[in-house]
């Protein structure tokens, strides 16, 4: 077990009179994120890249064990090798897999089973999740809170990517088993989304819809 170490906290607070303006800027800074599925291919800097996903290492996680990798691929060939995979199962999903349920749930987004953007995008982020770890001495550990934790990164991703000024599509899928060998990923992580990142094509059109209100989604007691 590791001793309990502290050191002092470094907290940047805000000054009172700027909180709200800063709440009320974000939440309009946030609210024009849309998921995008027509992509340029206009090129995207490593380093945007590389820095979205440092802030993705920020979030908090069970027992702080950081139970993710992400695996970030803007090789042309790799690519194509993906959306084949991709589309592989998205052509069983939509023939049938997914049922009739489901696939009305999906039916306003306008979704099939070709995902040419997976190519089209400069860059994919396969984000996996680390079921179980491994200590220093090659013994495995147990991971808490797993899919909680890769979530929350996965948000500080997605939030750091259209802060910087990019646009993303969460894409699952499923299954997404084909991403571990085509990522080089071991057996104890689970690829959980395909990330797609870069700048909408001229004249993207996104599905019209909106969010729940926050009394819809909010109980204050
Ligand atoms: C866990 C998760 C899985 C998703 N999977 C897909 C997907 O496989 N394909 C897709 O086109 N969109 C996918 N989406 C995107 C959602 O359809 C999208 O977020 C939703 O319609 C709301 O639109 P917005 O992101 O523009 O607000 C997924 C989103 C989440 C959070």
């Amino acid at each position: 077990m590791s001793p309990y170490v502290t050191m002092p906290l470094v907290f940047e607070g805000v000054p009172e009179a700027e909180m709200q303006g800063r709440a009320d800027a974000f939440l309009a800074r946030m609210r024009k994120r849309r998921t995008v599925r027509d992509f340029s291919d206009r090129p995207v800097p490593r380093e945007l890249i590389e820095t979205a996903v440092r802030v993705a290492g920020t979030a908090p996680s069970g027992a702080n064990q950081q139970p993710w990798s992400f695996v970030c691929i803007s090789d042309a060939q790799r690519k194509k090798l993906i959306r084949e995979g991709a589309e592989e199962e998205e052509r069983a999903f939509y023939a049938g897999r997914a049922g009739e349920e489901w696939l009305d749930a999906l039916a306003h987004l306008g979704t099939d089973d070709q995902k040419p953007f997976l190519e089209t995008a400069p860059w994919l982020i396969a984000i996996f999740a680390q079921r179980w770890g491994h200590d220093a001495e090659g013994n495995r550990i147990k991971h808490y809170y797993v899919p909680e934790s890769v979530g929350i990164a996965t948000g500080f991703l997605i939030a750091a990517l259209h802060d910087a000024g990019l646009a993303t599509l969460t894409h699952t899928p499923a299954p997404m088993n084909f991403l571990n060998e085509l990522c080089g990923r071991p057996d104890n992580e689970k690829a959980l989304i395909l990330l797609v990142v870069g700048y909408p094509k001229e004249g993207c059109l996104v599905p019209a819809i909106g969010k729940k209100p926050l009394e819809e989604i909010a109980t204050f007691l």
